[in-house]
């Protein structure tokens, strides 16, 4: 039964392999009271594979290095308690899907690095000095959740848009950095326009707001209502508003 206490030993079912390919081994681990899978994963390299690749660095859900994908489910590997599994059941633990493996538990996720890097960075007022920057708690509190991010990438690892198809990678930023483009739009002090850069350039129009990044944020962020609707929601009054539209026409240079 799940929540039983006491130690036990548990079938666990880990990927083995590199670039080149690999498969699914299967191991017998002691579990005790209160432990995690990552706890589980690092007995396993300290008493049968002292060659298991695997990420991870805090071990308390902050870092955002453990994610993996553990039942098919991508999870951070240090917040999943054992005793949430059935002591009889084969727990599997996979690398993200959406990433290329490097070795093992361990993929290559520079494509979010290199998503975050395209983003134009806060751009405050020509004008406006550091120290001189003026904001009320009302004006930031709805971007502030967004700040919760730990960098895990479930959320990019588990969207259909590129976990599914590679060839949407240049196209789509993924929900983590819509998010950050939405934050950046909502900012008070940010004087850049996002709206046609983030449908334009980062594929906002990809995302048909499945919500399923949402549903394995770990910080619990509401990604889809909260970043990319009301971003969906910015670019369509910019695109449909008809006085915006009449502007842009009587106006564009
Ligand atoms: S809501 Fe959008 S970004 Fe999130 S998983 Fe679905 S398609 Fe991807
Ligand atoms: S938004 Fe949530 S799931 Fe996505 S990278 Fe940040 S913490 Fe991880
Ligand atoms: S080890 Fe840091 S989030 Fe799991």
């Amino acid at each position: 039964m799940a929540g039983a206490t006491g130690t036990y030993n548990a079938n666990l079912r880990v990927w083995r392999g590199d670039d080149t390919g690999g498969g699914l081994q299967d191991y017998t681990v002691e579990v005790n009271d209160g432990e995690v899978v990552l706890d589980i994963i690092h007995r396993l390299q300290a008493t049968q594979t002292p060659d298991l690749a695997v990420r991870w660095n805090c071990k308390a859900g902050k870092c955002g290095s453990c994610s993996a994908e553990i039942n098919g489910r991508p999870r951070l590997m240090c917040m999943t308690r054992m005793s949430t599994f059935d002591p009889s059941e084969t727990v599997t633990v996979t690398p993200l899907r959406t990433f290329p493996v490097m070795r093992d538990l361990v993929t290559d996720v520079s494509f979010n690095y290199e998503k975050a890097r395209q983003i134009p960075s806060f751009t405050p007022p020509k004008d406006l000095q550091p120290g001189e920057y003026r904001m009320q708690q009302q004006d930031v509190e709805r971007s502030q959740e967004f700040r919760k991010c730990i960098e895990c990438f479930l959320c990019q690892n588990v969207c259909h848009v590129v976990r599914d198809h590679e060839e949407n990678k240049e196209a789509f930023a993924g929900p983590r950095f819509h998010m950050r483009i939405a934050e950046l739009d909502m900012h008070p002090l940010d004087v850049l326009d996002r709206k046609d850069m983030a449908q334009d350039e980062f594929g906002l129009g990809y995302c048909n707001i499945t919500k399923c990044c949402t549903e394995v944020c770990p910080e619990n962020i509401k990604i889809t209502d909260n970043a990319l609707i009301p971003m969906k929601e910015r670019v369509a009054d910019r695109k449909y508003d008809p006085i915006v539209w009449l502007g842009n026409k009587l106006f564009r240079r």
